[in-house]
């Protein structure tokens, strides 16, 4: 739900000059900065070009949200994206957007909120929006849908200057970079430091599919066993490394269940994997980690009463049967129906 703050900033007259965009802050429960407040001014122009520097590479499909005075527009074109999706929502912008993209071939306009775009994935993705109330609660969760499958970078306005999320909230704790640029803002209601730090995160999305079959059983310390989607922060068994096995309990910090077509079952059910998740096999007489699509009849498989099964058989269910899946995220390599897979990672 908007603000009142949002619905006062979309609501207002804007000030086009030169070197600035600014709005008459009227809003009530705004109080620490009532008055004339800037939007956008010229002096972050080294900001924008060093963004679209680190994010941007010739070729990509960029999602830029937040037009603005288009600086950060113009970056990003003279990097020859392959498209360009702009998003602005503010009604005296949108014109002066659609005039900027006039003649522009690879420019995308979406004339509303960047949390409406439901189609596609972006090689990078650019925020720099304004009163924007999705922003710390949606963003984080919105760049793992629609970053690319092979990954990307994203970059955001660095509103406390530093090195932290305190503003934010994106919790990215790791694989964050900062690059400085030096700026000389002349006095303003939104940054006055002498550098401004450039934050980029590079995002490897978890590949689609990636899991074993809902029904199929984790075990737990105290010998009990439940169906991989209903485990949350419990203590289970699990087993680093099979070539020096030891069983440690251990707690997952919960389930990711999705829906997918196509899974490989082992042995006739013993279980059933899609082609991404990562499996631990004996092959040549040592433990290897494979995706499933790359574990063969012949492999062995570590068991949680320290034996290892031989896999005679692999069927792929290639019908239109779309199954949920689930993975624990958890550091520890757990069992699955008393088998050894890999973890399921931490989640971005
Ligand atoms: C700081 S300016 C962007 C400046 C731009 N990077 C440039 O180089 O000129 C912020 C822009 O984001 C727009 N905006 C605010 N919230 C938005 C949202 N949720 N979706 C799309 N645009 C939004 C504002 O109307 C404004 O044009």
């Amino acid at each position: 739900m908007a603000t009142d703050f949002q619905k006062g900033y979309k609501a207002s007259k804007l000030t086009f000059e030169s070197d600035r965009i600014t709005f008459q802050n009227e809003v009530d429960n705004f109080k620490f900065s009532p008055g004339i407040m800037e939007v956008m001014m010229d002096w972050e122009t080294p900001i924008m070009e060093k963004m679209a520097e680190l994010a941007v590479s010739e070729g990509d499909h960029v999602l830029e949200c937040g037009f603005g005075m288009g600086i950060l527009s113009d970056a990003i074109q003279a990097r020859n994206p392959a498209s360009h999706t702009i998003c602005e929502f503010h009604p005296d912008i949108i014109p002066r957007m659609r005039t900027w993209a006039e003649g522009k071939s690879n420019i995308i306009l979406h004339e509303d909120k960047w949390i409406t775009v439901d189609n596609g994935r972006y090689d990078a993705i650019l925020m720099d929006t304004y009163a924007d109330d999705d922003l710390h609660y949606r963003f984080r969760e919105f760049c793992n849908r629609k970053i690319s499958k092979s990954g990307g970078k994203i970059t955001w306005w660095n509103w406390s200057g530093g090195e932290t999320d305190e503003y934010m909230k994106f919790y990215w704790k790791d694989g964050v970079t900062f690059t400085d640029v030096a700026v000389d803002p002349p006095t303003n209601s939104y940054y006055n430091l002498d550098v401004y730090k450039v934050p980029i995160k590079t995002l490897t999305p978890h590949p689609t599919g990636y899991g074993i079959l809902d029904s199929s059983t984790i075990s737990f310390a105290d010998s009990t066993t439940k169906t991989i989607a209903k485990v949350h922060d419990e203590s289970i068994i699990t087993c680093l490394d099979p070539s020096n096995p030891s069983l440690v309990n251990k707690n997952p910090t919960r389930s990711m269940s999705m829906i997918c077509k196509g899974v490989y079952v082992i042995n006739n059910g013993l279980l059933a994997v899609t082609g991404n998740h990562i499996m631990i096999v004996k092959r040549d007489g040592s433990w290897v980690e494979k995706n499933m699509n790359e574990v063969i009849v012949g492999d062995k498989l570590y068991k949680i009463d320290n034996t290892e099964v031989e896999i005679t058989q692999i069927d792929f269910d290639s019908s239109e049967t779309k199954y949920t899946v689930s993975r624990l995220l958890i550091d520890y390599n757990y069992f699955a129906n008393d088998i050894l897979i890999k973890e399921g990672g931490t989640d971005g």
